[in-house]
């Protein structure tokens, strides 16, 4: 709006328009504020170890721990109580092999924790399993390897590894997994998981899509958490960093697949790619604060850099301003208690 002419007052020294009035007092900034993040938008990832009789921490992600079946069920409890809408679990076998025999079967160190969540906490949160072969496979990629047609050349088998994968959603959902989190980028691999499920009586497990999930550096300390023996990387399946019209294309095809929820992986370098995804998506959106994100964040408050209270909850905040309705994040915990303390 222009001022008038013949109102000297409002000119270039005396706006006449005041954006700051509304951020005037802490009461009206929390009344005029656009994003709010409840512990209920939180899913905390953890790591189950086969074999380990207590945690083991996990030196690129200080904090962050490989947890014993004790340790575990102290940490669930203590989700728990801090209000947060879910986990995701991950587990590290201590064998693996060609084909990842691990993911399927019910004694699997993934599905035996399962139970033990769901029993422990299924009813206060939604119990999420990863559903990927890179840990239980001992060359480390998500899927099983062709071998035959270009011998020297590591070429994954997206076909096959949906057979795998068809498997591996039965042994959750078997386990009681609530919700699939297919991590894997093969192709197709929603509505092959979605007809096992639907083919077997498992209609009400909920399938939640790594969609846009990019090749990323941020991944790095991940690999130390599930001992990853992964050599080479996965840029012949996750999405290069670059394309953002293809990460779109990939939530596209998800959701037409039949997915229940679509995510965006890593979240901060890829917040307009989210920012695209809940702009068109008729599902709900969510964003995987990954491992290498965490450990940023963590380095540069342990050196006195940021301060890491509010870097931990202006990160997780820009993550659902860009349009994520829930966060997968490794602060979820501790942030969840700080905003039920009113401390944010
Ligand atoms: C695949 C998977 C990965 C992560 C979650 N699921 C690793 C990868 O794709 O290389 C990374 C999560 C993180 O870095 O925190 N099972």
């Amino acid at each position: 709006m222009q001022p008038p002419a013949q109102a000297p007052l409002h000119g270039p020294l005396h706006p006449l328009i005041r954006p700051r009035r509304l951020r005037s007092t802490p009461a009206l900034r929390r009344l005029v504020a656009e994003t709010r993040i409840h512990p209920a938008d939180l899913i905390l990832p953890m790591f189950i170890r086969e074999g380990a009789t207590e945690a083991q921490p996990i030196t690129s992600m200080p904090g962050v721990v490989q947890h014993s079946f004790d340790s575990f069920k102290v940490a669930l409890d203590q989700a728990a109580a801090a209000g947060i809408g879910g986990v995701m679990l991950f587990g590290v076998p201590e064998k693996k092999d060609a084909v990842g025999s691990g993911a399927v079967d019910p004694n699997g160190i993934l599905n035996v924790a399962t139970r033990v969540a769901v029993e422990a906490v299924g009813d206060a949160l939604v119990v999420q399993t990863d559903l990927c072969l890179d840990e239980f496979t001992d060359h480390g990629h998500c899927g099983v390897l062709d071998v035959t047609s270009r011998p020297g050349t590591v070429i994954i088998d997206n076909d096959a590894t949906l057979a795998v994968y068809r498997e591996m959603a039965l042994a959750q959902a078997n386990a009681g997994s609530q919700l699939l989190g297919l991590s894997g980028m093969m192709d197709g691999q929603v509505a092959a998981v979605r007809d096992a499920l639907d083919g077997n009586g498992f209609s009400d497990i909920a399938v939640l899509a790594y969609s846009a999930k990019y090749a990323s550096a941020f991944y790095g300390p991940f690999r130390e958490a599930v001992q990853s023996s992964l050599v080479g990387n996965r840029r012949s399946y996750q999405l290069d960093p670059g394309n953002r019209r293809e990460g779109l294309r990939e939530v596209e095809l998800d959701i037409a697949e039949g997915a229940d929820i679509v995510m965006v992986k890593p979240a901060m370098s890829y917040l307009d790619v989210l920012a695209d995804t809940a702009a068109i998506s008729s599902v709900p959106v969510w964003a995987y604060q990954v491992s290498g994100e965490y450990s940023m964040i963590e380095a540069a408050a342990a050196n006195g850099w940021i301060d890491r209270e509010r870097a931990v909850y202006e990160s997780v905040l820009s993550i659902r301003r860009a349009g994520a309705d829930a966060v997968l994040t490794y602060f979820a915990v501790e942030l969840a208690r700080s905003l039920n303390a009113g401390a944010l």
